[in-house]
């Protein structure tokens, strides 16, 4: 299975790499790099389908400025935005990106009025909120990347410290994307075993800190830039969820109508994604401190949100 064609908006190092994992997955037959710089996408895009003969994949990249290159995609791949500097927060990218996923939204319903929305850029779980205004899509179709990212992060460091395989490690991390997310212990098994029965408190608490800090200690490394490789996995983890139907049920940003006592703001909860995007969101038990705990991170989103105006 796979799509005709997937467009990632932003040929920067998450959405170059997004788009190098699709055609790599061979997920859309064609693959479209669009970005505001003149001959990047273009350049990035030729370079990736120079490397099809070797790596053998016929999805065909290519770049452009112009969103009529992207007109009929099934799936958009938001990355586009600026991206944090060290010791900036999430927030701190709030007024610009704003201002840039709400054009790219509207280009994205004038050349694309059916296609899937998969939000990247920061600050998250606005950026999503923004898309959805400005593209006017139903809630199924707007889905943000930042669950499966943080849930990754959190696994590696699992698999870390139990010197374990991180495939058998299950996570859910909920909430939004910085520094209030709410990863839950309850629902952190290896290969079924709660984490508590093989970890002190003491180390899951490190890692849980750890998980929370994940992206600004990359950009603490990088200096001149945030994370890539693990967003793009994420993003394009989703973007296969979509493709191949596969009714995955990954922690996602969705757009809440009451569910976990929240409504009108997009917050990571487990998702059902498959075919035609969010195909449900999934309401899991909370003990009392998580649920104090996604009721400030909720209200921290809200916050940003009026922050925007
Ligand atoms: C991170 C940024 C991309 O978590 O939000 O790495």
């Amino acid at each position: 299975m796979s799509a005709r064609k997937i467009t990632v908006v932003g040929a920067g190092n998450v959405g170059a790499t997004a788009a190098q994992r699709i055609a790599e997955k061979e997920l859309a037959r064609e693959v479209v790099m669009i970005d505001i710089a003149e001959g990047i996408p273009q350049g990035k895009g030729l370079d990736q389908w120079e490397s099809a003969p070797i790596e053998g994949f016929d999805s065909r990249v290519i770049g452009a400025n112009d969103y009529d290159a992207a007109a009929g995609s099934d799936i958009f791949v938001v990355t586009a935005g600026i991206a944090r500097k060290p010791g900036m927060s999430r927030d701190d990218l709030l007024k610009t990106n704003a201002g840039i996923v709400k054009s790219v939204s509207e280009e994205i319903a004038r050349v694309a009025p059916d296609s899937i929305v998969i939000m990247v850029s920061n600050p998250l779980d606005v950026m999503a909120w923004q898309a959805m205004q400005s593209t006017g899509f139903p809630r199924e179709r707007v889905i943000g990347m930042a669950g499966v990212l943080d849930t990754a992060r959190y696994r590696s460091f699992i698999a870390m410290e139990l010197d374990v395989s991180v495939e058998d490690i299950q996570a859910l991390v909920l909430g939004g994307h910085g520094d209030t997310m709410v990863p839950l212990l309850s629902y952190t098994t290896i290969s079924g075993i709660p984490l508590t029965q093989l970890c002190s408190q003491e180390r899951i608490d490190a890692m849980i800190e750890r998980t929370r800090k994940g992206g600004a200690e990359i950009v603490g490394y990088l200096k001149t830039g945030s994370a890539y490789y693990a967003p793009s996995a994420g993003a394009v983890q989703m973007v296969e969820a979509i493709v191949k139907d596969k009714r995955r049920i990954l922690p996602c940003a969705a757009y809440l109508t009451g569910e976990y006592g929240q409504d009108g703001i997009f917050l990571g909860v487990p998702c059902k994604i498959g075919e035609g995007g969010l195909k449900e969101i999934i309401e899991v038990e909370l003990n009392e401190s998580e649920r104090a705990a996604l009721q400030s991170s909720a209200d921290a989103v809200r916050s940003t949100i009026a922050a925007l105006g």
